[in-house]
């Protein structure tokens, strides 16, 4: 039995931390310390975990959390709320099983009961699993690209390549991600352009040999994304094969998906 709920208390929070060090096997430089979980927890952003309640309960029972940011966006009309949502993490011995969904919806779910109904968060657009989780089975869309978001990071999931990142949009209460987070299809989209990812990024971006190769995928994949976005393109659809290879579908943005 696994109960997805807010973090509470200092224990529970310091659990979060820790497994963000098993995740990323991040430096001291990177990683972000229990007192950046407090401050969010009380400004309106979230910390919330998974609890294998299997096994000790509270804090020792973690096996995943979500993590977002209060934000603001100023623009057309009066400034909007809404939250940066900044890591996702699951056990390795716990993932594949939606624990990570899961834990996305109940963001969703608190989110909307506060009424915001904005998510955002960037991803590395060579993961492929990440892109099928956000864009296939959350409904999130993309239509910004920043190149070397973070500058140096001392992740091992980045395997020292610069850290592109997509900008995944997830509007809460639109007809599209209703539709998806309900277990239906998107509606059908126009597809103008194909952008893949190999399977094989995974072992290029961990070995010194492959890379140089990593590396030129990411940099040619940039060039295409930021082409289609610059014409108003949006990521709407991601596919994979059976042999794990990922491809983005990209197409006009209608407004649709945002409503
Ligand atoms: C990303 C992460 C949180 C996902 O957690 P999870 O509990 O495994 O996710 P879920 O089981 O809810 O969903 C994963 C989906 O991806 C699919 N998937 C698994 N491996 C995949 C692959 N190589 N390619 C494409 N899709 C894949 C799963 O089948 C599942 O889809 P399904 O529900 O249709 O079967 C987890 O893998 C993780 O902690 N990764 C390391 C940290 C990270 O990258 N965090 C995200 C960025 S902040």
């Amino acid at each position: 039995m696994i109960e997805i709920r807010p973090c509470q208390g200092f224990d529970e929070l310091e659990a979060c931390v820790q497994l963000q060090i098993e995740t990323w096997g991040y430096d001291e430089t990177d990683v972000i310390p229990r007192k950046t979980f407090l401050v969010a927890q009380s400004i309106g952003g979230q910390v919330i975990g998974a609890f294998d309640s299997e096994n000790a309960g509270g804090a020792k029972s973690l096996v995943g959390f979500v993590f977002s940011l209060p934000g603001i966006k100023v623009g057309l009309g009066l400034p909007q709320a809404y939250l940066h949502s900044h890591m996702l993490a699951v056990k390795e011995a716990f993932r594949n099983r939606g624990l990570g969904r899961e834990l996305k919806l109940e963001q969703r779910r608190e989110a909307l009961s506060r009424g915001i109904r904005h998510i955002e968060w960037t991803f590395d657009p060579l993961e492929i699993k990440n892109a099928f989780l956000n864009i296939r089975r959350l409904g999130a869309v993309v239509r910004r690209y920043r190149p070397d978001f973070y500058g140096v990071s001392s992740s091992r999931l980045q395997g020292g390549l610069p850290t592109d990142r997509l900008l995944a949009e997830w509007w809460l209460d639109s007809r599209r991600v209703r539709s998806i987070v309900n277990g239906h299809p998107a509606d059908v989209h126009e597809v103008k352009e194909r952008i893949k990812v190999p399977a094989s990024i995974y072992e290029w971006k961990s070995s010194d040999k492959g890379r140089e190769r990593a590396l030129a995928i990411q940099s040619e994949n940039r060039t295409k994304f930021e082409g289609a976005f610059s014409q108003g393109m949006a990521v709407l659809g991601f596919t994979r094969d059976s042999e794990g290879n990922g491809v983005f579908e990209l197409g006009p943005l209608a407004q649709l998906e945002l409503n």
